[in-house]
């Protein structure tokens, strides 16, 4: 992961950047705005830029929208610099980093900037054969097709695909499709050159250009545009790319990976998606396993899980008792291996002793889908009788049935922030979403009269939460 500081490194911002470094980012550094934009125009690789508030935070979150270069922005000052964090803040900087630095809140800013960790466990034999299918194509330049359900280690795997290839030395690049604006799409993927739209004021080098010689990945390709697809299908046929505004084709070397949560057959079948692109990028299809497809990765996953929270938060590693390991394999998994992190992440956090003990597991939802093999479930005598009573007993979901989402969700954000014992950052990681999503929502409670657990005393607590006082 690549971070771009802006600023001196000689005082606390570097103290910032040196934590980075010890979580393996890479660290280049600008002494200037101006400077930092012509960086971030010629390098399609960076993933956050970490900003001091002495310098025009506004100023560069403003280019790099008119520019339209996607690269989340972390402003980051002392506490008295109130007002111009909320003021980059509202222009658009990701987060705030309050100086000095806290290390666990540099930690959940990586993470969340670089999505997610690349260890690939396998240990089951369904998902074994997976990695062997995978290794065994990953040398070659064909294309890949890596389908499965939300958070079943596509990315984890596509990374692993890079590594054993012949690319391994050049860049790896990843572009969702789906998170990425429309409109700014095409630049990500082509850039553009000065003059190609009115905010391009100079040529910006898109992830085609970042990618050569490495490999690209293209997340949730499903979602693509139809007109895209045309000119996605061109780059890969011609091997060069026209930059938006372009005079001239550039030749690029790249291996494409491409990643789907549909069925992207059938989205070809009703024409949302173009059938000589799907040919193209499917020359090895790789199904991943959902998690109750694989019951024999859980064990390892979750020690696996319990390691990194344990680094994550500062805290020693703990083993993981026969007790609560029986209570995680007999656990109804749906697919998301995310899952299976977010609650050993929570174990962790509320273990207390030398080992991870059952009192620490809290099971979310029960089984939606198929049980996992091998476990018990019952299966009643009349099956007419089955569904009210089955459902109402083991399906912790059904008595939120005629409830409003919105109550439940604010239900769910408030438990869990009591779970982490008011620790915002730990929460918004436990709950999958950005913690400046979990601050607004905390505000819109905070003005219906609801009682906000308060940050710990004693942590460097994010300036918007004092500023708010929620
Ligand atoms: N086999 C695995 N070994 C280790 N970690 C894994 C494995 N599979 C998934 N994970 C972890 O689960 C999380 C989700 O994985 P990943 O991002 O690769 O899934 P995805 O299929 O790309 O998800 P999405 O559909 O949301 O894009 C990550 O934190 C990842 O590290
Ligand atoms: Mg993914």
């Amino acid at each position: 992961m690549r971070v771009l500081v802006i600023g001196s490194l000689a005082g606390e911002l570097g103290q910032a950047a040196r934590m980075a470094i010890a979580r393996g980012a890479r660290i280049d550094q600008a002494d200037d705005v101006p400077t930092a934009l012509a960086r971030l125009r010629g390098d399609g690789r960076i993933d956050v830029v970490l900003c001091d508030l002495a310098h025009d935070v506004v100023g560069l979150v403003q280019s790099l929208a008119t520019e339209r270069i996607g690269v989340p922005v972390v402003a980051c000052g002392f506490n008295a610099d109130a007002e111009s964090a909320v003021r980059a803040i509202r222009a658009g900087a990701k987060e705030f980093l309050p100086l000095p630095p806290d290390p666990d809140l540099i930690a959940a800013i990586l993470q969340a900037a670089a999505g997610e960790s690349h260890i690939l466990i396998a240990r089951d034999p369904v998902m074994q054969e997976t990695v062997r299918r995978a290794e065994q194509v990953a040398g070659s330049e064909a294309s890949v097709l890596i389908s499965g359900e939300s958070g079943t280690g596509k990315e984890v795997i596509a990374r692993h695909i890079h590594a054993r290839s012949r690319r391994a030395g050049g860049p790896f690049v990843a572009l969702n499709c789906a998170a990425v604006p429309e409109n700014l799409l095409e630049s990500e993927l082509f850039g553009h050159e000065k003059g190609a739209f009115s905010g391009a004021i100079a040529r910006r080098i898109g992830k085609f250009e970042a990618a050569d010689g490495g490999t690209l990945l293209l997340d949730e390709i499903s979602e693509m545009d139809v007109r895209l697809q045309a000119k996605l299908l061109r780059a890969l046929q011609e091997r060069e790319i026209d930059r938006l505004g372009g005079s001239g084709p550039v030749r690029v070397s790249v291996r494409i990976l491409a990643t789907t949560n549909r069925d992207l057959a059938a989205e070809v079948g009703r024409g949302a998606f173009r059938e000589d692109l799907y040919f193209r990028l499917n020359v090895v299809g790789l199904r991943l396993p959902p998690l109750r497809e694989r019951p024999g990765d859980i064990v390892t996953l979750a020690d696996h899980f319990g390691r990194k929270y344990a680094d994550v938060n500062g805290l020693p590693a703990r083993r993981l008792t026969a007790a609560a390991q029986q209570r995680l394999r007999a656990h109804g998994w749906r697919g998301n291996v995310r899952e299976l992190e977010n609650t050993m992440h929570r174990a962790v956090l509320l273990a207390r002793g030398d080992a991870i003990d059952l009192d620490a597991i809290e099971l979310g939802s029960a089984p939606v889908h198929a049980p996992v093999p091998g476990v018990a479930t019952a299966v009643p005598a009349n099956p007419a009788r089955v569904d009210v009573t089955v459902a109402e007993r083991d399906d912790p979901v059904a008595p939120l049935v005629g409830r409003r989402m919105e109550d439940v969700e604010r239900d769910l954000i408030l438990h869990t922030l009591g779970h982490t014992l008011g620790n915002r950052t730990h929460a918004a990681t436990i709950l999958g979403i950005s913690i400046r999503a979990l601050r607004n929502k905390l505000r819109d409670y905070a003005a219906q009269g609801a009682p906000i657990p308060p940050p710990p005393t004693g942590i460097a607590m994010p300036l918007h939460d004092a500023q708010l006082a929620i």
